[in-house]
């Protein structure tokens, strides 16, 4: 009867090393077809960047087309094949379009990297209304839409990535940043939903959230005051890598921002008041100027 256990815990043991195993074998992306949404810039630009330099074939889709034809010619190095789909993400006829074209030069879509965001600082009292809904239309509605038009493709496939780019003040809220916050928070719980919906289908979803990153979208804000807050900023290859490795380990949610971000997300579920005390102590008139801009042109007062 003793051994009987013993066999069982030990086929129990190779059936569960096995599963690990097989789940750390890395997806080779060679050939995939990966459409970066946002990628005329920043982190979706690297995004672009480090999936064609593992040679899958990626779709750029943004609003600027002439940033996307130089992503594009950039991206020629690897000698991958790329497609430019310019698309406000904001418009149904753009996202239909997107999926349309992108099936119409590849024949598939294997990755889906929903990166396209915009940012709306400053205290929410004053944000400006029309910029609030063009926020989650663009953050979240777009990104929910565009999914809903992906996952029949995938599913027809048999298999399929979905890659939401959400933000580490999802997990932990910023002064200066609600509307923006929110607008990640939700993101966070539709990759949850969605995962849990997608999983008998074999379709994996993946949450990556960057912590502070040198990009145009805050570029405006005074560096020297963001580093006060005590996470370092990144530059755009960190999520880059994060991503495409989200993808090729099948990672589920991805926290970026170092031992900073990971003690405020713990702290904000266990012990919120803690981090409304951090946020009394370190909310400078000079911390809420740079975190207000956030998403304004660099030039703008
Ligand atoms: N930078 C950070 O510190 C940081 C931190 C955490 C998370 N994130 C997230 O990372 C993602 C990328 O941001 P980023 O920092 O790389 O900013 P970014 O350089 O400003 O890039 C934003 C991208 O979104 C695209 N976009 C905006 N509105 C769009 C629309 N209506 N339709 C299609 N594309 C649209 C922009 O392209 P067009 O203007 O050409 O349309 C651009 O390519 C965002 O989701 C952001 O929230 C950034």
């Amino acid at each position: 009867m003793k051994r009987y256990w013993f066999g069982l815990a030990g086929l129990a043991g190779l059936a569960v090393g096995m599963r690990y195993a097989l789940r750390q074998r890395p997806l080779d992306v060679r050939g995939r077809v990966v459409i970066v949404s946002g990628a005329s810039s920043g982190i979706g630009r690297a995004t672009a960047h480090a999936f064609a330099a593992r040679g899958a074939r990626v779709v750029l889709a943004a609003r600027r087309a002439d940033r996307l034809a130089a992503v594009q010619a950039e991206l020629a190095v690897y000698g991958v094949p790329t497609l430019v789909v310019p698309a406000d993400l904001g418009r149904e006829s753009d996202l239909a379009a997107l999926v349309e074209q992108t099936l119409a030069a590849f024949g598939r879509i294997d990755v889906l990297v929903c990166n396209a965001g915009l940012d709306l600082g400053g205290l929410h009292g004053e944000v400006d209304p029309a910029r609030l809904r063009a926020l989650v239309e663009v953050n979240f509605t777009a990104t929910a839409r565009l999914v809903q038009l992906v996952v029949p493709v995938l599913r027809a496939q048999g298999r399929g990535q979905i890659v939401i780019v959400g933000s580490g003040e999802a997990v932990s809220p910023v002064p200066g940043q609600a509307a923006y916050a929110t607008s990640k928070a939700a993101l966070a719980g539709f990759a949850a939903a969605l995962r849990r919906e997608l999983d008998d289908d074999g379709l994996r979803v993946s949450l990556v959230l960057p912590s502070l990153t040198r990009t145009p979208m805050i570029a405006a804000a005074d560096e020297a005051v963001l580093r006060r807050l005590g996470i370092g900023i990144d530059e755009p290859e960190t999520p880059a890598a994060a991503i495409v490795d989200a993808v090729r380990f099948g990672r589920r949610d991805v926290i970026l921002g170092g031992p900073g971000l990971i003690a405020a997300t713990w702290l904000e579920r266990f012990a919120p008041g803690l981090m409304d005390l951090y946020w009394r102590w370190m909310l400078t008139p000079e911390l809420i100027d740079a975190l207000s801009r956030f998403g304004q042109e660099p030039d703008a007062s």
